[in-house]
């Protein structure tokens, strides 16, 4: 049996995208799959994997210049893999018509930016790390929160991570590694 071998590479301000790549990854662990994970500044070349998994989040309405020049520097290989794509925003902590389609266009802005073709996307309420902001991100975010009728409280840190998304995310990403590793 061929073990299926992903690559995840992801960009975090924060923390929170890098908590979600440590969930994805410790799911394909589980399974028997091998997963090398990496920020975008020392991520590997993404060919020769089954599976690529980008992982980003959202700031001031935009992708992170680190993953955006990691995939416009890999194109053509992305393009001819298997990627899945995820993206965590704060923008998704609500879940109506209007942040729906906002966090799409987010993803698609980052599409049409880069031309990256994905198999898959994921879209990831995020956090408010009040604790790990220092004083004006705390006090700015505050402000965007509470326009949003959002968690106020700065002395903890606010989690809205669908964690079970976040696992059967990782679960289809693991079937299509298995099917273009052959074990389908
Ligand atoms: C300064 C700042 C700006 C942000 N701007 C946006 C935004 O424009 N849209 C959005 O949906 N979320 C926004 N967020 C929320 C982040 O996407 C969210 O906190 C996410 O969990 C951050 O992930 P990270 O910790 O991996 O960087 C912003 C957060 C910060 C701190």
């Amino acid at each position: 049996m061929t073990t299926p071998h992903l690559l995840l590479v992801y960009h975090s301000s924060e923390g929170q995208t890098a908590k979600v790549a440590a969930r994805i990854a410790a799911t394909a662990n589980e399974a028997g799959a091998s997963v090398d994970v990496s920020t975008t500044d020392d991520a590997p070349y993404p060919g020769e994997y089954d599976v690529v998994i980008l992982g980003d989040s959202i700031h001031a309405g935009h992708h992170s210049k680190g993953l955006t020049k990691y995939i416009t520097g890999h194109l053509e290989v992305l393009n001819g893999a298997q990627v899945a794509l995820f993206q965590v925003s704060l923008t998704s902590a609500t879940d109506d018509e209007e942040h729906s389609t906002m966090a799409h266009r987010l993803v698609q802005d980052l599409l049409d930016k880069t031309g990256l073709d994905p198999d898959m996307v994921g879209l990831f309420a995020g956090a408010l790390a009040y604790t790990r902001y220092g004083w004006f991100k705390r006090h700015l975010m505050r402000r965007i929160a509470r326009s949003e009728g959002s968690d106020t409280d700065m002395s903890v840190d606010h989690e809205y991570t669908d964690w079970e998304a976040v696992d059967e995310f990782a679960r289809n990403a693991l079937a299509m590694a298995a099917e273009a590793a052959g074990d389908a």
